[in-house]
């Protein structure tokens, strides 16, 4: 007979298991008192919790328990009376009656109640987060997270990757954010570096002759916390010798389908693709979210010989917002005010009303340009478009985030739409010293088309880097990776990394390269975001069990905290006053 996992010293059964116990058999059960009810004088009604479900046991009124005590109950599983049955409970058309109740650990009042439609303040429940995950929300969110894990693990044994763990203790890595450092007490003045990710450890694997690498990684980025960035946080990340990227997505492609079915029930049929250039033309974006349209249209062409000053630019784009033509001018002032912030000149806005085109701007038009106005992306009376003339990328840029704030639905809202952007350029701009700033990290492989670009016209080479996007979050990243050293060098030379510069940072990576580095690639995506938007949440603290606040802060333990000053002499550290 097969061993009944759920049976332990201390009981027989699961709370909700028990709906499929036997009438009238005699089981023990473990877990808080959810709830209370008092029945008349003599009984009361307890609503028992556990990881699996509820329970209701009818106790004797005289049972000294309260909400959120530890108690084991033995009792005969009995039918509910007619009109008391539970339709929303597994267990809710029966319950425990002739109950023997023992308190295993009384419990205070909690400082909020454990109920998952009350809106409870985010500080109090981080503040007692070992409470806040005893509801139900939170007990499904990790739960959830724990079978995504589980699915991610499965598809890459099946695909031949093999689990390996790397330091935390480490070196500085090519991530580009800034990094978390420990100090080391057997090498005063010397510091290990958190990773930022695995990087460089797992390209090293790749020298090792490990072929294909993965590991659900704990990666650590001191910055700015945001509703999709802790400053720790877990990547499914791997890397893999003698491939290509079409092989990369296909492994991505095949784990992440893999932890969409494990999570939704349904499996994508595959994942779609599109090329950078093609991501910032339509949806002004590096990430779009397919699950909505509002694309960006073009009206360069119509307004190239322009008489309006406001739209002699080299682009002119335009977005269509259904039903816009409602907005208030308040509405129109701050969407103009938020396209400056990003760097727009202005906004020029149409109202399509049933007397033509009704704004400022209107009658200073063509009859062409009016007629191109009135017909983006087939508007509509009632609808209104917004119309951004700048240099190219910044046009993109603000319409693109104009379409996200207007046009986004809820994360919890709607399909999953994966999708591949590929050949993302290999610099992204100038840094404030005039280098070139690498896209992705400084192991890039260029476009192969595009070497000879490198020293010419860099801003114009693409890479072989590409992004895994879902509902407009960027999931996560990878390239192919240089494993030529002719190649690095030139890659380093225009990103302005010196020699010296190269050898110190990176020195052992580029050293490893030398005693024969396969051609590799790689990939790794944020597990938090993929969660977060599979249990529909729109901040991955809810998926996090003891995340951080956005200032960073532990509410719980109270980190970060300072240390003894026995701590601080050993590690030969100096704390300067603070506003020093
Ligand atoms: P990248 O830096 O793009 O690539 O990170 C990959 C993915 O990790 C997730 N992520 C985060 N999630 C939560 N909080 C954060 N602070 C945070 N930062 C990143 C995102 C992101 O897409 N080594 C490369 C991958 C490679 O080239 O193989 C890397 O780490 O989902």
């Amino acid at each position: 007979m097969s061993r009944n996992f759920e049976a332990t010293s201390l009981r027989d059964s699961l709370c909700a298991s028990v709906a499929s116990a036997e009438i009238g058999s005699r089981v023990t059960v473990c877990g808080w008192v959810a709830k209370r009810r008092e029945h008349g004088e003599h009984l009361a009604f307890l609503d028992l919790r556990d990881r699996s479900g509820v329970l209701q046991a009818v106790v004797d009124g005289s049972v000294d328990v309260r909400n959120e005590y530890v108690v084991r109950i033995t009792g005969t599983v009995s039918p509910r009376p007619e009109g008391t049955i539970n339709d929303r409970l597994v267990t809710g058309s029966i319950e425990l009656t002739e109950c023997v109740v023992e308190v295993l650990a009384t419990a205070e009042a909690p400082p909020f109640q454990l109920d998952d439609r009350i809106d409870i303040d985010e500080q109090v429940r981080l503040r007692h987060r070992f409470l806040d995950l005893r509801r139900v929300a939170l007990q499904d969110n990790l739960r959830l997270r724990a079978k995504v894990n589980r699915s991610l693990r499965a598809a890459m044994d099946e695909q031949g990757f093999c689990e390996v763990e790397t330091p935390l203790l480490w070196a500085p890595t090519p991530e580009g954010a800034r990094e978390f450092v420990v100090p080391s007490r057997l090498h005063p003045g010397e510091f290990y570096v958190l990773p930022q990710s695995p990087q460089i450890a797992k390209q090293l694997l790749m020298v090792g002759g490990f072929d294909r690498y993965y590991q659900i990684a704990r990666c650590l980025r001191d910055e700015d916390l945001r509703a999709d960035r802790q400053f720790e946080f877990t990547q499914l990340d791997l890397e893999a010798s003698f491939v290509s990227q079409e092989d990369i997505l296909a492994f991505v492609s095949h784990a992440v389908l893999n932890a969409a079915e494990a999570a939704t029930g349904v499996r994508p049929e595959s994942i779609s693709s599109m090329t950078w250039a093609e991501a910032l033309d339509h949806y002004g974006t590096d990430k779009p979210d397919l699950r909505f349209e509002m694309t960006l249209q073009d009206l360069s062409a119509v307004f190239a010989t322009t008489e309006v000053k406001a739209f002699g630019a080299p682009t002119v784009k335009a977005i269509k917002v259904s039903e816009g033509a409602a907005f208030t001018r308040s509405r129109l002032d701050q969407l103009t005010e938020q396209a400056k912030a990003l760097g727009a000149k202005g906004l020029a806005w149409f109202r399509i009303t049933p007397e033509g085109l009704d704004s400022p701007l209107a009658r200073f038009l063509s009859g062409e340009e009016a007629a191109a106005v009135a017909n983006v992306d087939g508007a509509q009376v009632g609808d209104l478009v917004l119309v951004v003339a700048d240099e190219y990328v910044l046009a993109c840029r603000v319409l693109g985030a104009l379409r996200v704030a207007l046009g986004s639905p809820p994360v919890s809202q709607g399909p999953h739409c994966y999708l591949w952007v590929t050949e993302f350029p290999m610099f992204d701009g100038v840094d404030d010293e005039g280098h070139l700033m690498a896209a992705h990290h400084p192991f890039t492989m260029p476009h192969a088309d595009d070497l000879d670009l490198i020293e010419t016209d860099p801003l114009k080479v693409r890479s072989q880097a590409y992004d895994l996007v879902l509902n407009g979050w960027e999931l996560g990243s990878g390239s192919v990776r240089i494993h030529r050293a002719d190649i690095q060098s030139r890659v380093f030379k225009a990103l302005g990394v010196t020699d010296e510069e190269a050898q110190s940072r990176f020195g052992f990576l580029l050293g490893a390269f030398k005693y024969g580095a396969p051609p590799h690639a790689g990939f790794a995506f944020g597990i938090d975001r993929l969660v977060a938007i599979f249990a529909g949440e729109e901040n991955i603290r809810e998926v996090i069990a003891f995340p951080k606040t956005q200032s960073g802060s532990d509410l719980m333990t109270g980190a970060p905290k300072s240390i003894t000053e026995r701590q601080i002499r050993e590690l030969r550290i100096k704390i300067s006053p603070k506003g020093s």
